[in-house]
């Protein structure tokens, strides 16, 4: 699988610490023990993965991004390039965890059949990602900008945002059971929307010049703050799916 999206880790921490401190709770639903395996699926610099570890864990961490890799390494993780479709594990792990990285994946079924295939049974699965509605403002801002500048392409919308149902049977699919599902209204602060863009939005603009991508983050902007810009600055519209299932 390619990566859609290119990752500055200085950036990354700079503006987006919110991502992982946002995630403690998805941490206590995984509640690792002393001495499990567990893997963490999409790692990133590897700020969730020593939460993990300082609990006992043995953790390992994948990543598609090869320079979140060396900084989660540096940290002291156990991590390596691979992309969640094509894990190299069979039956290895006492748990997976994830936060922040599923709704990247667009093969969400090669994705979930990885995830069964690594975990040993009666191991189980926790995770969070963007769900159905997640930064509709903002997508919705983007496909508008897309469509009034033909000479930017077309917009490939890289990201799968599920609802509760559709997860859950896919889940079920693969032969888990799942314990706790749910979709939560995310309310997020963010400083900058077009420093968001240039974090996660880099990827979709990366056949754009420069200068068109500064166009594309104004006009995005412009058409977002109706919806999501008020005194209090912008709101961006996070809408997360936390799910725990066991590998029956
Ligand atoms: C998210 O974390 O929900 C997200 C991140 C980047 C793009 C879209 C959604």
């Amino acid at each position: 699988m390619k990566e859609t999206n290119s990752w500055n880790p200085n950036e990354y921490s700079k503006h987006t610490a919110f991502v992982s401190q946002l995630a403690m709770p998805v941490v206590d639903l995984l509640d690792p023990k002393k001495g499990e395996k567990v893997l963490d699926l999409g790692c990133g610099d590897g700020t969730l993965a020593l939460e993990i570890q300082s609990k006992g864990a043995d953790v390992i961490g994948v990543d598609l991004s090869k320079e979140m890799v060396e900084v989660a390494k540096s940290k002291g993780i156990k991590a390596f390039v691979a992309s969640v479709t094509n894990l190299p594990f069979e039956s290895e792990f006492d748990a997976i965890f994830s936060n922040a990285v599923l709704h990247w994946v667009k093969d969400a079924n090669l994705a979930v059949q990885n995830i069964a295939k690594s975990l040993k049974g009666g191991g189980r699965f926790v995770a969070e990602f963007g769900g159905k509605g997640n930064m509709q403002s903002v997508v919705e801002a983007m496909e508008e900008v897309f469509k009034m500048h033909p000479e930017f392409g077309e917009f490939n919308n890289p990201w799968y945002f599920p609802s509760v149902n559709e997860y859950k049977k896919l889940l079920e699919e693969f032969g888990f059971k799942v314990e706790y599902i749910e979709l939560i209204d995310r309310p997020t602060p963010m400083s900058i929307l077009a420093k968001w863009l240039d974090i996660f939005a880099n990827g979709i603009c990366q056949n754009l010049t420069n200068k068109q991508f500064e166009v594309f983050k104004q006009e995005v902007e412009e058409i977002a703050k109706s919806k999501i810009y008020s005194n209090r600055g912008w709101i961006l519209d996070y809408v997360r799916l936390r799910v725990r299932a066991t590998k029956l």
